[in-house]
């Protein structure tokens, strides 16, 4: 299957509100998407299957590290390789722009986020306790070296 991600910006908020909701129970607002996107806070890019946003990533570039924010793919979506084409095109944003690691955390009980990520290099660094607001679940830490 061949798949286009394209990056998105403040046009696309109502779709990514949508998506969050059909994904997560903790979920972004409509004003920390617009903010991020309109203050070119984060790069956010996206897949379409059939017209509907189907997955999306939001990455934050600080001088040389990226973090991922956020990944999500629809239900009806999943285990199409759509999140490895969304990670794959932040990395080439990522090599392109010379940044040299990646850091991301994780739940820990989240296993096909973290073979996903474990797929593309990342390795866990440290363990932060408690640290989701909604499940109070532990954060594992991941890293991940372009250079
Ligand atoms: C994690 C998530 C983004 C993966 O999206 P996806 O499009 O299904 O992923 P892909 O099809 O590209 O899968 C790539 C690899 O990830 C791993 N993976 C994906 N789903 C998996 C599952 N249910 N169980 C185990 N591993 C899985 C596999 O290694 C897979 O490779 P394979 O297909 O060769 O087995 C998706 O499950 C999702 O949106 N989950 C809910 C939101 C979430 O947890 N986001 C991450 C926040 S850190």
């Amino acid at each position: 299957m061949n798949i286009e991600v394209e990056r998105l910006n403040a046009t696309d908020v109502d779709d990514l509100i949508e998506l969050e909701h059909a994904c997560f129970e903790y979920h972004w607002s409509r004003d920390q998407f617009l903010l991020g996107l309109e203050r070119g806070a984060f790069i956010i890019l996206g897949t379409r299957t059939d017209g509907v946003l189907s997955g999306y990533i939001a990455i934050s570039i600080i001088k040389d590290e990226m973090e991922i924010l956020n990944l999500a793919v629809r239900s009806e979506f999943r285990k199409h390789g759509l999140a490895t084409a969304l990670l794959k095109h932040a990395f080439t944003i990522c090599k392109e722009s010379g940044v040299a690691k990646g850091f991301l955390d994780v739940k820990v009980s989240n296993a096909p986020a973290i073979e996903l990520y474990q797929k593309f290099g990342y390795k866990q660094i440290g363990v932060r306790k408690k640290y989701y607001p909604d499940t109070k679940e532990d954060a594992l830490l991941f890293r991940v070296d372009f250079v």
